[in-house]
């Protein structure tokens, strides 16, 4: 599996900055939006192009334009829905296909209560969007199910990974690729990354 933590100022900036105890509703969910924006700029930087010539101011003139599959982003409800914007921002023509899935708080596991796909998620490349990686089974669940349908080219990106949930979407999904501002250090006993977030669905729509 491809993993790749994005290096780069500006995430590593704004990631710090989320971690602080007492950041705001607004603060967290603009950096869940801005973070999501520009890991979706690495994730797509190998998207191929073709040449095509258009008419110009003057005359004929070549330019380069995205090939190939057309994009769905894909939530997974609740915390992804704040990622999806930055998503959006630079795929405007995006279809959106929605997951629901929440983790049981006393087993950890993935509980799915939704879903609503693109009809041509099989030909689609999908890019999933939730903030946090913890023992990976929402990720693993959500990745099944658009297999299921057909889907066979994805992209997931996530802010903050626990090394656990990593090792485990490896073993279960080897093709697919997976960007992310910070590999944390590990899960504490209740599943949740440490030093990581907290709760980022609490925090992104403000409910603790
Ligand atoms: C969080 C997070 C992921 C999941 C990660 O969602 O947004 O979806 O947990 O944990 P995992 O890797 O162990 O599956 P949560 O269940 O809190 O739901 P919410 O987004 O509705 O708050
Ligand atoms: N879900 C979260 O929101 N945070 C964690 O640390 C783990 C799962």
């Amino acid at each position: 599996m491809q993993v790749l933590e994005v290096k780069h100022p500006l995430v590593q900036h704004k990631l710090g900055l989320m971690r602080a105890k007492d950041i705001s509703t607004i603060e967290f969910r603009t950096l869940t939006r801005e973070v999501g924006s520009l890991l979706t700029y690495e994730a797509t930087k190998d998207l191929e192009l073709e040449k095509v010539t258009i008419d110009g101011w003057n005359g004929p003139v070549e330019i380069e334009r995205i090939k190939g599959k057309k994009v769905t982003v894909v939530p997974i409800l609740r915390a992804g829905l704040g990622m999806m914007d930055g998503v959006l921002e630079h795929i405007p023509s995006a279809r959106i296909s929605v997951v629901g899935i929440y983790r049981d708080e006393e087993t950890l596991k993935p509980v799915p209560y939704f879903s609503k796909l693109a009809g041509d998620i099989n030909e689609r490349l999908a890019i999933i969007v939730d903030p946090m990686l913890a023992t990976g089974g929402s990720l693993i669940e959500t990745i099944s199910l658009l297999k299921s349908k057909g889907c066979t080219s994805i992209k997931c990106i996530v802010l903050v990974a626990a090394p656990e949930g990593i090792k485990a979407l490896e073993q279960a999904h080897p093709d697919v690729e997976l960007y992310c501002a910070s590999i944390d250090d590990h899960l504490n006993s209740h599943g949740y990354i440490i030093p990581g977030l907290g709760d980022a669905g609490d925090k992104i729509f403000g409910t603790k």
